[in-house]
Order: structure tokens, then C-alpha cells, then sequence
């Protein structure tokens, strides 16, 4: 029996990758394509970059497409890390325009919230039930939260303030490079972020992910954090595979 098979593009302050997703096993179905995201990434230049790695895979399917943005109803309510000119965008309209298909094949949601959706369907969350929060750390941070399985959707966890700051800007994977620490001088910060998140919720499993999530054996032990803290599985591919599955599941609903 064929797999399903869907479409994910996943947009970021410097790439967009994009690839055909199976679903089930959810992993990328073809070897992904990836273009610098265009400065300015406006919303037209983006929408151009995800017309062209869905053409260059001639799909004709519905597609699931990551913002670094708030998402209600298919408008990004905000930008981080993108072009402000997102903020108040109706993202679903304009890639279903540029894309030739109707709204409702179209998918748009936070790239946080799609490498969770893949975490919690086929990565480290499988079978954690209760409040499970996934933390995406790279240019910024970013925050899934999940209730028995189920989505609670734009959670903005990485702007929660620490010690008088927005926390993405000492505790991003980020900063770490700009400083140049190491896994030993970059934990801790790690460490008092997830000790500030914790005053006001309790998960029962954070999964911490981004690229940084690789070498997660390197630092994730060195964390001093009340909820247990595990690497995600999926790496870099989760945003196109979560946004894949989002729209594969939209389309049955
Ligand atoms: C944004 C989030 C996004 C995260 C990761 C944050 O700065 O506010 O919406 O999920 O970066 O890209």
C-alpha cells in the first residue's frame, strides 16, 4: 500500500527548506531543498522562494507552511526574525494565490508549534501524555505546548522575561555562538530560563530541539531543571515534517 504523503515547507530568518513528507513514518519522503530566505523576506519574496521549491517538486497536493510568527487563522500577528511587513499578513491567502490552489489547502502555522506537532507524532514526545512543552533553540527560542497529545497553539515561551530581559536574547543557541560559549557556559543560561519558566508552569517532559539539539548529550545533562529535559529526535527536519503533517491532517478534518 502507498504511504501518504504530504508537503511541508519550513521558513526561517535564513534558509527556507521545503520537501515531499511521509507522513506516517514521518520522515522526508525526497532529499529536501533548501534557499537562502531573501532579504528582504517580505512577504512576496517568501511567497516566491515557497512557490519555487514546491514547483521544483511539481506537488500538487496541499502544503504546510512554517512562519517564525504568531498565527491566528492563517495572519501572522507577529515577526520574529522576519520582515515586519508579516505582521498583520493573511500568510494562508497569500501562498494559496501564489501557489494556485484554494485557502483551504493551505496550512500556515508557527514553525515552533510544527517541529512539536512532529516530536509529539513520531519523536521524543510518542506516549507522553499530561503537559508536554518543546523548546526549539536557535536564532530565537521558540515553545510547543502540548496537553495530553493535543496542541495548545502560539505559545511564546522564548519571551518570557529573565532577569529583566526577553529570555531568547541570553539563552538562544544564538548567543551562544555570538559569545562564543561553550556547552559549560551556555547551560547555565539554559538552566535559569527553564528555572524562570518553571514559576509558572509545571510540564511533565520538556523537549528541547533546534540544531543545537545534535550535541544535546553535550548540555542537557549540565541543566539544573525540576521537569525532566530530553533531546528531540527529529533535528533539523521537524519544522517540514510537522508542517506537512499539519496540512495531511487538516485536509481529512
Ligand atoms: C518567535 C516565535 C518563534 C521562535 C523560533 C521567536 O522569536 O517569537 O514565534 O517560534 O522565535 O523561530
Amino acid at each position: 500500500m502507498a504511504t501518504a504523503r504530504g508537503f511541508g515547507v519550513d521558513i526561517g530568518g535564513s534558509g527556507i527548506k521545503g520537501s515531499p513528507v511521509d507522513i506516517d513514518a514521518g520522515v522526508l519522503a525526497e532529499e529536501r531543498m533548501r534557499i537562502p530566505t531573501p532579504q528582504p523576506s517580505t512577504p512576496d519574496a517568501v511567497a516566491d522562494s515557497v512557490a519555487e521549491i514546491v514547483e521544483k517538486f511539481a506537488w500538487t497536493g496541499p502544503v504546510g507552511v512554517t512562519l517564525p510568527c504568531v498565527i491566528k487563522d492563517g495572519t501572522a500577528l507577529t515577526a520574529a526574525n522576519i520582515d515586519k511587513g508579516w505582521i498583520g499578513t493573511d500568510a494562508q491567502s497569500l501562498f494559496a494565490e501564489r501557489l494556485g490552489r484554494s485557502r483551504d489547502e493551505i496550512v500556515v502555522l508557527n514553525d515552533a508549534d510544527a517541529a512539536g506537532v512532529a516530536e509529539m507524532r513520531v519523536g521524543a514526545g510518542v506516549g507522553h501524555q499530561g503537559q508536554v512543552v518543546v523548546l526549539t533553540f536557535g536564532t530565537g527560542i521558540g515553545s510547543a505546548m502540548f496537553i495530553d497529545g493535543k496542541l495548545v497553539p502560539n505559545t511564546e515561551f522564548g519571551h518570557i522575561e529573565v532577569d529583566g530581559h526577553d529570555a531568547e536574547s541570553q539563552a538562544a543557541a544564538s548567543i551562544k555562538d555570538d559569545l562564543e560559549l561553550s556547552y559549560e557556559e551556555w547551560a547555565p543560561r539554559v538552566t535559569r530560563y527553564i528555572q524562570s519558566l518553571e514559576k509558572f508552569i509545571w510540564p511533565d517532559l520538556f523537549i528541547a530541539g533546534g540544531g543545537v539539539s545534535r550535541k544535546g548529550h553535550k548540555w542537557i545533562p549540565l541543566l539544573e531543571t525540576r521537569s525532566p529535559v530530553v533531546a528531540a529526535a527529529l533535528r533539523n527536519d521537524a519544522g517540514i515534517v510537522g508542517a506537512a503533517m499539519a496540512a495531511a491532517s487538516s485536509e481529512k478534518s
